[in-house]
Formats: structure tokens, C-alpha cells, sequence
């Protein structure tokens, strides 16, 4: 025979039930939120360095950009600084925009005038106007950026070449 179900009982269970059913509505969508950025690749998209054209050959020239993150969470972009380089290349003009972040320990370089190479100020590192290691502790080159010119506008991405 079956057992009827009383109604304080069933009170109870219609309340649980609600009670889960708006947890999980409001959950969902911040459970979305938080996870979304997991299974979504963000694009790193052209960022402007500048018009370039006052850029003298043979100089390297900093400037400031305003970079996104490549971290999959909303972080605002970081300023950071862009050498733009410009070389002789036979009859061309040769154009590397490099980072300033040491490959040793991520201090920041500056183009020294004197020397003619980028210097690092942390423990001596030294890099050449193409942004070699030359002399130091640095393993490696500075990063190189993607770059493309747009008339003498200058736009880079990533951080994923090498000089
Ligand atoms: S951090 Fe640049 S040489 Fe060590």
C-alpha cells in the first residue's frame, strides 16, 4: 500500500527544491563568468606604438605602450616600454621593435649612448643594438616584437620572436 506523503513534509521538500533551483540560478552565471575565460583563447590583438617617423637610424627610441595582458582574466592593460630600432639595410630601412625586459631576471634595460648597447642596470647585462645578448649574465636575446607598419605608424603584438 502506498504511503501518502503528510503535507508538512511535502512543504518541506517543495522549499528545498525552490531553494536549490534560485541557488542555481543565480550561480550559474558567475560560475560562467569565472570559468569562461578557461576554454576561450583571447587574441592578442595590433597595439599602437606610434608614428616612428622622427625615429632617427641607429637610435634606439622608447616608447611607452599600453600592452594587454595575455592572462585568460579581464586585467587591465600594463604600460610598458618599446625600443624602436631603425637600421641601415643596404637601401632599406630596417625597423626592430624590441622589449626592455632583461632575458637574466626581468630588469629593465636602457639604450646607453656612451656604450652604443643596452645595458641592464640589475647586474650588467649588455645587449647590441639588434637586441643580442653580448655580454653579462642574460641567456638570451631581448624579445623582438611581431611588428607591422601602417604609412610610419608602428604597431606590435605578441612578445614571441627572438632578435
Ligand atoms: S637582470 Fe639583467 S643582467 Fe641580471
Amino acid at each position: 500500500m502506498a504511503r501518502r506523503m503528510s503535507r508538512r513534509r511535502f512543504m518541506v521538500l517543495a522549499t528545498n527544491v525552490a531553494g536549490a533551483g534560485i541557488t542555481l540560478l543565480i550561480a550559474a552565471p558567475i560560475v560562467g563568468e569565472v570559468l569562461q575565460p578557461i576554454f576561450t583563447r583571447r587574441a592578442h590583438p595590433w597595439v599602437r606604438v606610434g608614428d616612428i617617423t622622427q625615429v632617427p637610424v641607429g637610435l634606439p627610441t622608447a616608447y611607452v605602450v599600453q600592452m594587454p595582458t595575455t592572462q585568460a582574466w579581464k586585467v587591465p592593460p600594463v604600460a610598458r616600454i618599446v625600443y624602436v630600432v631603425k637600421l641601415n639595410v643596404g637601401s632599406a630601412v630596417q625597423v626592430l621593435p624590441l622589449s626592455n625586459v632583461c632575458t637574466h631576471m626581468q630588469c629593465d634595460v636602457h639604450w646607453d649612448q656612451n656604450l652604443q648597447q643596452f645595458l641592464c642596470p640589475c647586474h650588467g647585462g649588455l645587449y647590441s643594438i639588434t637586441g643580442v645578448n653580448v655580454g653579462g649574465p642574460p641567456p638570451r636575446p631581448l624579445f623582438r616584437y611581431r611588428h607591422k607598419l601602417v604609412g610610419e605608424t608602428l604597431y606590435v603584438r605578441d612578445q614571441l620572436t627572438e632578435a
